[in-house]
């Protein structure tokens, strides 16, 4: 696509000494309303070099730029205050825009910015006999996102869950398993089952200390291989994941691989060999620690006196094993801000340990969600759990939609797909850091800045075009001779802007790691299509006038679907 922004800076060239194009192209901004234009250049730099007032710099350079080249290119180039302003020819950039997205269809706005570069989202990541809580889905919907976005960047990208199917805690399943569970109870409903004896678990440990040690004992059999407490195991870790399944499905979420905490178990020596190696083993009553003291942080416990293996001794085995079996060339770990400190220390231990390859790997963190009805507790058995939300959305949704009653057909299927977007576009509504409280009637909002309102949106883009006869979905394309006059007024023309940016929009949203850049760009896109669409007749008697603006609402169409899909939505073509 043409690069209008480049065009301003190649206009701009020459005319400016001591600025190569580079720096002028950084220095162009985009101005903060439409009468200033599609493009500014400040002049104040300039003022001290040229020994002139930045108004007066800017006044010349407008009227040096209005006859040439520009021409072709800009409807005019105004001075105002300190700025150059420049008025890209509307005709222009719509013609551009549009006739790319006809061209590219679901392939507008990727790019070849990732090719030959591997990339690792590991996501999601729950722990085995525990449940897919609400907590969960923020790392679940987030790092899907951020997974779509460097696929379609061109990255050879690589999913992997890391779950949480080791550790102490599974002794202490074991030991609660063994005194008061059943299998007939577990095989009905596993995690349920398993969280109960959980938490059992803990109400006994505290009239009964002992139990602890014993659940210490069974861990450290599990990880020498005992085959009793393996079998266990196993077979937790299995019923466990078929229901962490069912909640995949429903988001339509995909791994390509599961190799979680207990994949490393039996490369752990090696870690703890190379660290000693290092030099940065240390004995510390029993048990082995990473002092990190000099960077303002707590010790890193590596190895228990009883012998057994952490966390976070696995995360740096899994890096290391990451780092050897992929090559990434980043590893991007999708985790709660609550686990700052546990990434900053094994970075800096594994940076230690003369990886240079430490500075690719990324902890992309977020806040905390919590739902209205209040907080959550594993240990006390408080959860809500991620299924029962993405239920009740599905049901809720449904509800609104009879009620609407503009949807006669697929029913079932719309409301699975609005009520389960919802709750995605909620979680990537806003900067992944802040905390957020869970809102039924912010997340189901039809009217709002939603996932429903954005699906709506498309759903009307659609229906204009059926009604004109438009077969999209045959990959209809809307080409030949088009009037672009007909789309330049100020509704169309914002409307346009705002699609000729989406690709721009991704490449910043992945770079930042930030999906809720494109999820409030997308906002924009239906908020000004809906402008449009009040503001001026679509379908018109004149023949020359709908084909150009049904161009542009095919435009916006394809691009609200391309986006919605990047989010991790589908995009249902009536609700
Ligand atoms: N299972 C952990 C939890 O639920 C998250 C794992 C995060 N990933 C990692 N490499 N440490 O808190």
């Amino acid at each position: 696509m043409i690069d209008f922004k480049e065009k301003v800076a190649g206009a701009l060239a020459g005319k400016i000494e001591g600025l190569s194009r580079e720096e002028i192209g950084q220095l162009i901004e985009l101005p903060p309303s439409p009468e200033m234009g599609d493009f500014a250049f400040p002049c104040f730099r300039l003022a001290k070099t040229m020994r002139k007032a930045p108004g007066l710099i800017a006044k010349e350079l407008a009227e040096s730029l209005g006859g040439e080249e520009g021409q072709s290119l800009f409807e005019r180039i105004e001075s105002k205050g300190g700025y150059v302003n420049f008025f890209i020819l509307r005709t222009a950039l719509t013609a551009e825009v549009l006739s790319q997205i006809q061209e590219q269809k679901e392939g507008f706005g990727r790019s070849r910015e990732g090719e030959g570069k591997k990339i690792i989202v590991e996501f999601s990541s729950p722990n085995i006999a525990k449940p897919f809580h609400i907590g969960h889905i923020r790392s679940t919907v987030i790092g899907n996102a951020i997974y779509k976005l460097y696929d379609f960047l061109g990255y050879d990208t690589i999913r992997i869950n890391h779950l949480g199917d080791y550790g102490t805690q599974f002794g202490k399943m074991i030991v609660a398993y063994r005194r008061w569970g059943s299998r007939e109870e577990v095989e009905k409903a596993p995690i349920k089952t398993l969280l109960g004896l959980y938490v059992k678990f803990h109400e006994e440990a505290e009239k009964e200390p002992s139990l602890e040690d014993e659940a210490r004992e069974v861990f450290k059999k599990l990880e020498e291989g005992s085959p009793e407490e393996q079998k266990l195991w196993q077979w937790f870790r299995e019923e466990s994941l078929k229901e962490f399944q069912r909640v995949y499905e429903m988001l339509d979420i995909s791994f390509d691989s599961y190799a979680g905490e207990s994949f490393y178990s039996d490369k752990m020596d090696r870690v703890t060999d190379m660290l000693k190696e290092k030099g940065l083993l240390q004995a510390s009553q029993g048990a082995e620690i990473v002092d990190l003291s000099q960077w303002g942080m707590s010790p890193a416990l590596i190895r228990k006196k009883d012998g057994s293996t952490l966390y976070i001794t696995r995360d740096i085995a899994a890096a290391i094993y990451r780092k050897e079996h992929y090559d990434f060339d980043k590893c991007i770990y999708v985790v709660a801000a609550q686990q700052n400190l546990h990434f900053q220390q094994w970075f800096k231990i594994i940076e230690l340990m003369g990886f240079d390859w430490a500075k690719d790997c990324v902890h992309v963190n977020f806040g905390l969600v919590s739902m209205e009805e209040g907080t959550m507790s594993t240990r006390k058995g408080k959860v809500i759990f991620l299924e029962d939300v993405l239920n009740r959305a599905v049901e809720k949704t449904e509800e609104i939609i009879r009620e609407k009653n503009v949807v006669k057909e697929n029913i079932e299927e719309i409301s699975k797909q609005v009520g389960i977007g919802a709750v995605i576009f909620q979680e990537l509504s806003n900067n992944r850091i802040k905390d957020y409280v869970f809102s039924w009637d912010k997340v189901l909002n039809f009217e709002g800045e939603t996932g429903p309102y954005v699906q709506y949106t498309h759903a009307r883009a659609c229906s204009v075009l059926k009604k004109a006869g438009v077969d999209y979905a045959a990959g209809q394309k809307l080409s030949g001779e088009v009037d672009m006059s007909y789309i330049t007024g100020e509704a169309a023309y914002q409307l346009t802007k705002l699609l000729y940016r989406f690709p721009e929009v991704i490449g910043e949203a992945a770079a930042k790691y930030e999906p809720s850049v494109l999820t409030r760009h997308i906002v924009d896109i239906a908020q000004a299509f809906n402008k449009f669409y009040h503001d001026e007749q679509i379908l018109s008697e004149r023949a020359e006038e709908q084909k150009a603006k049904l161009l542009l609402t095919d435009g916006v169409r394809q691009v609200l679907k391309n986006g919605l899909g990047l989010l991790g939505m589908k995009a249902p073509e009536s609700m």
